[in-house]
């Protein structure tokens, strides 16, 4: 079958519809140009806000309803929103042909053959403890990849489904994730992003038996800072980068780790989600304020030129304007280069669903505009000191908007734009000297 699919929500989402894109060509199948040429239709769905389920929800819809112009068109939904409602799904979208857990990739070329047999309404949601199984898989074409290393989240931040869709955290063995990038690299991939909801909790609680053979050269012995050591050193890997994270796993050993590798990107993308210790204590976070500050000065420290970024929630229950203007001022004080800013949603059977959702809709809309523009001040201010200096970059190729020009991120993971050399080929590494900058990108020429 022609196969397409849709994909909502986090670079985990995006890696494991990449996943089962594999497995389904594995099966036979194969990809569709254009999924109104396919006859098979996977929806990847993500359930961190209300928002994200109703784009996939009518996402679905519209499929469905497509069903009766389409004849023999199957399908499904997978991912967290799947796993978040299993069988209740179908009460939602009748027509649809099947829906699969987080865990359970793997069953996809099944559930498609018995959708072809005729049977409806097939259901396989994960038993969220079972050792998942993470196919290898990469497109081939690009120089980047995303690579899974821990599954699963146990934090329980009261806002959050993610520990109920994704289940327990499992990290994979070490040999595996190191067996995977070395095909990747030899496959012409020059940057790995280590993907976990909290990577730094990587080798914690189940053991991940680091390759003694190779010796540990900067006498690291947490096991995610000797993996990003063993990631690092495979030949044809230039960058490595990791997210998501935490304060508590901004260890001594992770800093030195990301100081002395000069494969690992200068940036961390370090959710803070608010600056108010009260609310911060209801979020069940587990760091303070002073807390939080205190892992991006210690990261500053060490490297200067770090980049950091964050996420936000506005209009966490009992948010009162001082909570939000602490939020304001820590945003300041940790110097943010780039913040992604959400509006408090809550989810079924979280702690904080039991709490009113007392801050108007019309309020968090405000809140979340007013970090905007904070935000977009403070991102050109920084990115007006970077004009002048030379960014290495790893060139991608042409840029979105103007295909004369080519763009590719710094290790900083700032969009940098610029002329191309006639012989740049994607996946170089450049220096690219910045020559303007706006709040979300540097622009600037090849320096040869
Ligand atoms: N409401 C709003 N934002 C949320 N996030 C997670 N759960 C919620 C929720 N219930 C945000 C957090 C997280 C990001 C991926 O999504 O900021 O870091
Ligand atoms: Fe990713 Fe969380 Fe959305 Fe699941 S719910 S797709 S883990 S952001």
């Amino acid at each position: 079958m022609l196969f397409s699919i849709h994909t909502y929500g986090c670079q985990m989402n995006v890696r494991d519809s990449e996943s089962v894109s594999a497995i389904l060509q594995a099966a036979g199948h194969s990809q569709a140009a254009s999924e109104a040429e396919a006859d098979l239709i996977i929806v990847n769905s993500c359930s961190v806000r209300g928002k994200a389920e109703d784009k996939a929800l009518g996402k679905l819809g519209l499929l469905c309803a497509a069903k009766r112009d389409r004849p023999g068109l199957i399908v499904g939904v997978m991912g967290c929103m799947a796993q978040r409602l299993g069988p209740e799904i179908f009460k939602r979208v009748p027509a649809l042909d099947f829906a699969v857990g987080t865990r359970r990739c793997g069953a996809i070329p099944r559930m498609v053959r018995r959708a072809l047999a005729g049977e409806t309404g097939i259901c396989e949601i994960s038993d969220l403890l079972e050792t998942p199984d993470v196919p290898d898989a990469h497109d081939g074409t690009a120089c980047t990849a995303f690579v899974t290393i821990l599954l699963g989240c146990e934090r329980r931040c009261s806002y959050c489904i993610v520990p109920d869709v994704r289940g327990a955290e499992y990290s994979r063995p070490a040999a595996e994730i190191v067996a995977e990038i070395t095909a990747l690299a030899r496959g012409g991939v020059r940057e790995v992003t280590l993907l976990g909801q909290s990577v730094m909790r990587y080798g914690l609680k189940n053991p991940v038996s680091h390759d003694t053979d190779t010796p540990d050269r900067h006498g690291l012995t947490e096991p995610f800072a000797r993996l990003l050591e063993a990631v690092a050193n495979i030949p044809g890997i230039a960058r490595v980068r990791f997210t998501s994270s935490h304060p508590s796993g901004c260890t001594d050993q992770l800093i030195q780790a990301m100081r002395s590798l000069p494969q690992v990107c200068r940036h961390l993308h370090l959710p803070c989600q608010s600056g108010s210790d009260r609310i911060l204590k209801a979020m069940r976070r587990g760091y303070t304020r002073a807390g939080y500050l205190d892992a991006t000065r210690r990261l500053r420290e060490a490297m200067p030129d770090i980049a950091v970024t964050t996420d936000v929630i506005v209009g966490f229950p009992g948010e009162t304007e001082s909570d939000f203007q602490d939020t304001r001022s820590l945003m300041e004080a940790a110097g943010f280069d780039n913040a992604f800013i959400f509006k408090y949603s809550p989810r079924p059977g979280t702690p904080a669903a039991a709490l009113p959702d007392d801050v108007p809709a019309a309020e968090k809309m405000r809140r979340n505009r007013v970090l905007l523009a904070d935000q977009d001040l403070r991102g050109a201010l920084i990115n007006q000191r970077l004009v002048g200096t030379v960014q290495e970059v790893l060139a991608e190729g042409p840029s979105l908007r103007n295909a004369s020009r080519w763009s590719g991120r710094s290790s900083g993971n700032k969009i940098v734009v610029f002329e191309p050399d006639p012989a740049l080929e994607p996946g170089a590494l450049v220096n690219v000297r910045v020559t303007r900058a706006a709040p979300q990108t540097l622009y600037g020429e090849l320096v040869l």
